[in-house]
């Protein structure tokens, strides 16, 4: 099985590219199941219910989120009733939404799971500490291909983490940081991994602020309102194929659009 992952989707820069590409990207990588990161997608972060209608309409089978996930109030009008968006499994029971999905695609399930780190990003508890009792009830119920954005901002958490559940998922991708990394492997027993998938937005910008808004709160120290800046962007993603008996990652590549 092919999987094309779609990193941080920022502004409406990052939207528009997503939605006149990703029909095209999947035709041409022969993807079967199409992941994107949507916690930048709205002006000031989070995700509206139109781009979320938006970005089905044009492929995503499923949204993943991250630290902005509750940044624009209308997720709260759709999170709990639609099964392909993802916000991240470390909040408390009853938060709402959900931490992963399933996705039933006839000859196998594909398990989508979100979560946060903790260095620099957020002090909900530890992936580390969430992430087997899962795994175990994901493996009672027969899925054995399982993907995890793992929304952190530090190098060693995520790749720490990747070593910890390497061979029992598919694949760990690291969003967030905005920057793709070149670091894309196949871990020893089978996890396909990358320290960051990238951004999908505008090229002229700071991780897909405006430039001199972003410049200004370092010249300043000053905390500035940002803007996503707007114009030209790129695509980044990965391509992640997986063998579908075993679950185990045969490839990823990088892809810059
Ligand atoms: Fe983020």
């Amino acid at each position: 099985m092919n999987i094309l992952f779609v990193g941080d989707i920022t502004g409406n820069a990052g939207m528009d590219k997503t939605t006149e590409l990703l029909g095209r990207l999947r035709r041409q990588y022969k993807a079967d199941f199409v992941v994107v990161n949507g916690e930048n997608a709205a002006e000031r972060n989070g995700i509206t219910e139109k781009q979320f209608r938006d970005l089905r309409f044009a492929g995503a089978d499923v949204i993943t989120m991250g630290n902005h996930t509750w940044a624009n109030a209308e997720i709260y009008n759709f999170i709990d009733r639609e099964e392909a968006i993802v916000r991240p499994y470390n909040y408390p029971a009853g938060t709402a939404g959900r931490g992963y999905t399933i996705v039933d695609m006839g000859r196998v399930q594909v398990a989508v799971i979100n979560l946060l780190g903790n260095v620099y990003v957020s002090s909900l508890p530890s992936p580390f500490t969430m992430i087997d009792a899962l795994l175990e009830e994901l493996k009672a119920q027969g899925v054995r291909i399982i993907l995890i954005d793992l929304h952190a901002e530090a190098t060693s958490e995520k790749i720490a983490f990747a070593r910890y559940v390497d061979g029992k998922v598919s694949a760990v991708l690291g969003t967030h940081t905005h920057v793709q990394t070149a670091d894309e492997t196949i871990l020893p027993k089978g996890t396909a991994y990358i320290s960051d998938v990238g951004m999908t937005g505008a090229i002229d910008s700071v991780l897909g602020v405006k430039t001199e808004l972003s410049v200004q709160q370092f010249v300043t120290q000053i905390p500035v309102r940002f803007a996503h800046a707007e114009g030209e962007a790129k695509l980044n993603a990965v391509l992640v194929t997986v063998d579908d008996k075993t679950g185990k990652a045969v490839s990823i590549e990088r892809i810059q659009a």
